[in-house]
């Protein structure tokens, strides 16, 4: 996970915010898919490493993680933003281990639950 996160991490295209960030998703199969981060001169458009890494997943057939690895070159170890913390939920269940890193070797471990407490689920949807 730690070396598939790395060296995803130096394709990451980051132009605009020099930050450039590599996540490794484990999938059940036990593969693991890696993502960068990728910007876009319209801003909002940019993608997460997470995002990535989830894309990759898919598009090979699988839909459930099992771990999670994300690395950047932070001065602590990087967390998934709102956004991805939401797009990882969708795909793993709360007691997955996200494990966050930076360059230095900092390494912090956190559940899905512990990152995104009282996410929306499709337990908020069974009325409709
Ligand atoms: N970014 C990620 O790819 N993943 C994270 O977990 C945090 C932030 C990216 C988005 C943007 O390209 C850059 O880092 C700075 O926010």
């Amino acid at each position: 996970m730690e070396k598939t996160a790395r060296d995803v991490r130096d394709m990451a295209y980051a132009p605009y915010s020099n930050f450039k960030v590599g996540a490794a998703i484990r999938g059940e199969s036990g593969t693991i898919y890696g993502g960068c981060n990728v910007e876009n001169i319209a801003y909002p458009e940019g993608t997460c490493a997470e995002a990535g890494a989830i894309a990759a997943m898919v598009a090979a057939g699988e839909t459930r993680l099992t771990e999670v690895y994300v690395v950047a070159d932070s001065p602590v170890p990087v967390t998934p933003c709102g956004g991805c913390r939401q797009k990882l939920s969708e795909f793993g269940t709360g007691d997955v281990m996200v494990t966050l890193a930076n360059l230095d070797g900092a390494v912090e471990k956190m559940t899905l639950a512990q990152l995104l407490p009282g996410a929306f689920g499709d337990h908020h949807m069974e009325k409709t």
